[in-house]
Order: structure tokens, then sequence, then C-alpha cells
């Protein structure tokens, strides 16, 4: 019985977050969303009517947006504030997803647009979320937020297998952890745990539509992952990455170390 707010649910794991959360009736979940018409409509058609779900507007890119959202939700959730507050909205793009660092600098203009793009929505977006919420947050009994990040960003994950793919979000998602861990310095002392999840490789279609030659490329980061997972047969499905993540960020707590972390859906930094 908890009371949730999740950025970025219109599709992908944050739909997912929505549909598990309010399959319990004693939670109250808050999703925001750029497209509010069409989130509804998606949760309607594919949730029923859950009464315990308020999807509002909210643009990570536009502060004004979300301060509307966090005065909005100050009126759904009244005294009970904020449970768990949830950063998982992101910029993502194909830009930087396939080429080596390098490559990237072919195209000097594109560069220097998306690499804004992901600091202004991943990294100033989460600042101004987190600092807009936190307060409802205080009010809350469990006082956590969390971020959604990515291995990506793991320094011994880069270097000790070569990836050197997607580094514009992976730098995105560094920022992100460091400003996570401030705001965890900043709200321990009031019992708020701040901390960084990143959930593992998880099938939301992201690679659906791409160019085959752009797959070729990435053939031998491919090997390098196998290598250093094994285990590892394929994106996790989005049900599963969401239970295994909800049961996480249920059992951290300021106590037993998770206090401005950046860990895996596993707790720890084994990544996929
Ligand atoms: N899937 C994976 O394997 C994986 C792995 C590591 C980390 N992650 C992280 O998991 C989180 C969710 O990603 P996903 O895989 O579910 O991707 P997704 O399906 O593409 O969802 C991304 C969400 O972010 C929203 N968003 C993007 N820009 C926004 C903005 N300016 N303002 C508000 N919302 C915005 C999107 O909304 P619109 O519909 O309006 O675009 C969408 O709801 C991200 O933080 C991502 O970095 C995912």
């Amino acid at each position: 019985m908890s009371v949730y707010v999740v950025t970025g649910v219109s599709k992908g794991i944050g739909f997912e977050f929505v549909k598990q959360i309010s399959e319990d009736p004693k939670n109250l979940v808050v999703g925001l969303v750029r497209d509010k018409t069409g989130t509804e409509k998606k949760v309607a058609a594919e949730l029923g009517d859950r009464s315990n779900v308020h999807i509002l507007y909210a643009n990570l890119d536009n502060y004004a947006s979300l301060k509307q959202a966090a005065a909005d939700t100050t009126k759904i959730v009244g005294e009970r504030g904020i449970d768990y507050l949830v950063a998982n909205g992101a910029f993502m793009s194909h830009f930087d997803a396939f080429d080596p660092v390098s490559a990237l600098g072919n195209e000097v203009e594109k560069l220097e647009d998306i690499a804004s793009q992901y600091y202004k929505t991943n990294v100033v977006g989460t600042i101004h979320f987190f600092t807009l919420f936190t307060p409802l947050v205080m009010k809350g009994k469990v006082k956590k937020a969390i971020a959604i990040s990515s291995g990506h960003a793991d320094l011994d994950f880069i270097n000790n297998n070569d990836i050197d793919v997607s580094a514009l979000y992976a730098a995105s998602k560094a920022a992100m952890n460091v400003i996570v861990a401030k705001f965890s310095a900043q709200y321990k002392k009031d019992g708020v745990l701040f901390f960084s999840i990143s959930p593992g490789v998880v099938d939301v279609g992201h690679f659906d539509n791409v160019a085959p030659e752009k797959m070729q490329g990435m053939a031998s980061v491919m090997g390098r992952l196998q290598a250093y997972a094994p285990h590892f047969k394929g994106p996790i499905p989005v049900d599963e990455a969401i239970r295994t993540i909800r049961l996480l960020w249920e059992r951290a707590s300021i106590e037993t170390g998770y206090a401005g972390a950046f860990v895996s859906q596993f707790g720890n930094k084994q990544w996929m």
C-alpha cells in the first residue's frame, strides 16, 4: 500500500511499472508523460479501468510542466505524500548506439545536438524532477527515490569489456548517477534513500527497426558481452525486469548501504 510517481510511463519499462504497481488496488501510481491523451487511452485499453492510476502531463525538458505536475500530484496524493519516486523517463538515440565513439565526429553538428539533448533530459530533467518532488517524498512513509540508470555508465564495465559504443548515452547516465549521489548526500540525514538502478537489458523493442548493417557493427561488442556474461541469452522480458527491480527497491535501504549507490537490478555490479 504505497504511493508511486514515475516518469516516462507512455511505454516500455515505465508503462510496465504502472501496470504492475496498479495491480494492487491499495497502491496509487501517478505516471508522468508527454502524451497524456495517448497514454490514458493505452492504460484504458491494456489495463482497463484502474482508478488508482493517474496520468499527468510533464516534459522533462520543461521545468514549468514539471512544476505543474508536482502541484497536481500534491492534490492527488494529499497527506500520504510519495513513497517511491522513480526517474525512469530518458532521452535515447540510435545516433551513438552502434558506432564507436570516434565515428560520432563524422557528423559534428548532430553529435553536438544529441549530446546536449542527452544532458538536458537525462541529467537536468532528473535534477528538476527530484528537486520538485522530494518535498512530497519527505511526507511519505517509505522515502525512496530511484533513478533508472544503465550499466553502460560503469567504468569497470566499459574498461574490462572495451565497450566503445553508446558513448553519449553512457556519459549522460554517468552524470545522472552523480546527481543522484548528490541528492543522497543532501537528504540521507532526513531518511530519504536516493539510488540508481540499471534494469539490465530489457526487451522493449528498441532494436526492432534497426538496419541490419548497423547491427552488424555491433557483432564484436556482442562477442565481448557474451564473454562477460556467458549466461546471457538475450533481453529480459519487461515484466520479469520490473519484478526484479521492485524486489530490489523494496529491500534496499540507507542502513544496508544503498544510499547514493549505482547498482544493477541484482543490487550489485553484475550488469547482465
Ligand atoms: N530497455 C533497456 O534495455 C534499458 C537498459 C538500461 C537502461 N534503461 C533505462 O530505462 C528507462 C526506460 O527506458 P525504456 O527502455 O523503457 O525506453 P522507452 O520505451 O523508449 O521509454 C522511454 C520513456 O521516456 C520518455 N521520455 C523521453 N524523453 C522524455 C522527456 N523529455 N520528457 C518526458 N518523458 C520523456 C518517453 O516518452 P515519449 O513516449 O513521450 O517519448 C518514454 O516514456 C530509461 O531511463 C533507460 O535509459 C533501459
